[in-house]
């Protein structure tokens, strides 16, 4: 219920995306993203680091990563390098700007690219907060991942693939939010 519920934000959102008017042109992204700007809550951000055992000497890949609090909370809370890449110039300028008021620009990298168009090869650990088609979309990607990489994504599974663990968190007050761990190689599911 609760996935039906937050795959029905993230594509509303989609289907209501104003369309861009000339003078945000310079702002808008090189084709549509493929879902909204949903940010993960901070205690939702710290559980999936958390579950992906993030180390020293890691490298952390937030695959959309909106306004880079993931790869910022990864930085500063475990000292590792981080990587946001997002294809909406918006939240690359968010982005940055969160960088900076954290005086964190040694540790994070932010990069406007289309994640379907990623080299993954140097990634230790894989964030993720999609959609669960794209997920799936992205798997040949993944399947190229040094082995022992941890992937984790918020709310949504990956058709195919089975997950080492899964967990929920429900924040005071608030909704269910669910939390899939892989570990390379990934497992298919034998259907
Ligand atoms: C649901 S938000 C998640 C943001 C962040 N990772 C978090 O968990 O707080 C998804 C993000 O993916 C970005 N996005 C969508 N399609 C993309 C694509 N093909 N390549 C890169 N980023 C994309 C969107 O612009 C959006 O910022």
């Amino acid at each position: 219920m609760y996935r039906r519920i937050a795959c029905l934000l993230l594509l509303t959102g989609l289907a209501v995306l104003p369309v861009a008017t000339a003078q945000d042109k310079k702002d808008a992204p090189p084709r549509r993203p493929d879902v909204i700007y949903v940010p993960t809550p901070q205690v939702v951000v710290d559980k999936m680091l958390d579950l992906a055992q993030v180390r020293k000497g890691d490298v952390v890949y937030d695959l959309g990563c909106g306004d880079a609090r993931i790869p910022i909370t990864a930085a500063k809370k475990y000292g590792v390098k981080a990587f946001g890449f997002d294809i909406d110039p918006v939240r690359v300028a968010e982005s940055l700007e969160n960088v900076k008021k954290n005086e964190i620009g040694d540790k994070v990298a932010i990069k406007q690219q289309d994640i379907f168009e990623l080299d993954l090869s140097k990634a230790d650990v894989i964030t993720l907060y999609l959609l669960p088609q794209l997920n799936v979309k992205l798997i040949p990607q993944l399947e190229k991942l040094k082995p022992g990489c941890r992937i984790v994504s918020h709310d949504f599974n990956m058709e195919g693939v089975k997950p080492q663990k899964e967990l929920t968190i429900t924040p005071d007050g608030g909704r269910e939010h669910r939390v899939f761990l892989w570990v390379t190689p990934l497992e298919r599911d034998r259907k």
